[in-house]
């Protein structure tokens, strides 16, 4: 066989791979799929605090900011641990999900649930200054 066919060959199962792996959100290209620097957590910071919901929480840039009880704020850097794609708001059951390749976290204290992150959410300092949650 030429090598040229093998090449092909090579060329057309790893878009295939892409393919497949895009269906299952893997090869995401949106912002929220997108790689970030885990050194600058905190930049999405102040956000309103009327704009974080009871029990669950808001991505703000890198930032996942909580309000799990009212009036209770905190955050986690939102750049997974793993490949630094950034994570998703709490779901209702308190669990944050990695879309880059499925990692999860608990809400409550940022720790690794499953997936292949090895480590929990970094903890970013947040207070509540007026009207805004704002780096502490
Ligand atoms: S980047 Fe989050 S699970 Fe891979």
């Amino acid at each position: 066989m030429p090598e040229t066919d093998l090449s092909r060959r090579a060329v057309f199962a790893a878009g295939a791979g892409c393919v497949a792996l895009a269906l299952l959100g893997a090869c995401g290209s949106g912002s929220e799929q997108t790689p970030q620097d885990q050194s600058t957590a905190g930049t999405g910071l102040p956000v309103k605090a009327s704009s974080v919901p009871v029990g669950s929480g808001i991505v703000a840039g890198d930032v996942v900011v909580l309000q799990l009880t009212e009036g209770n704020f905190t955050a986690f850097s939102a750049v997974c641990p793993h490949q630094n794609f950034k994570v998703q708001p709490p779901d209702s059951t308190g669990v944050i999900t990695c879309l880059g390749h499925m990692s999860h976290f608990k809400a409550a204290d940022g720790s690794r649930i499953d997936g292949p992150a090895m480590s929990g959410l970094t903890p970013v300092s947040v207070k509540k200054d007026g009207e805004n949650i704002v780096r502490a």
